[in-house]
């Protein structure tokens, strides 16, 4: 099975980005750690980034032909996008949306997810580890 990871705009600073907030993993180190996760749990893992919304929109049609499931770090966009909101509506996959940070532990602009209502489930606050237990949760509703 393969499940996509999509991250959105900023996440390839991550490392030098707001360490105090991001922590100093980068992308590339994320990477490694969903893949020896998804090794463990029998995905596939298809990681990738991009600052461009369209990209994004792009991705979540080609992981209905594509994946089992995605797991997704929507970045600012979270905050913004209708276009990704009607992106994962318009799939059958299963879609979790996570972030590396407590959103609402922070600005209010980050308490509202658009796309949070169009998926399966949340998580954030957990540091990189957000993405190990959103492929968990998709490990639990896939199986
Ligand atoms: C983020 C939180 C967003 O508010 C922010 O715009 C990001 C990263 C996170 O992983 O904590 O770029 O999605």
């Amino acid at each position: 099975q393969t499940i996509f990871v999509l991250n959105g705009p900023n996440l390839n600073m991550l490392g030098k980005r707001e360490p105090g907030i991001y922590g100093g993993k980068t992308l590339k180190d994320i990477e490694a750690d969903c893949k020896a996760a998804g090794r463990e749990l029998g995905f596939d893992i298809d990681f990738r980034q991009s600052n461009h919304e369209g990209t994004l929109v792009d991705w979540f049609h080609e992981a209905d032909e594509k994946a089992a499931g995605v797991a997704v770090n929507a970045g600012a966009y979270t905050h913004t996008s209708v276009a990704l909101h009607d992106a994962i509506r318009a799939i059958s996959v299963p879609v979790i949306e996570l972030h590396i940070s407590n959103v609402h532990a922070r600005e209010e602009f980050r308490h509202k997810s658009m796309i949070a209502p169009a998926c399966k489930g949340v998580i954030c606050g957990f540091g990189p580890h957000s993405y190990i237990l959103a492929l968990h949760a998709l490990k639990n509703i896939t199986a």
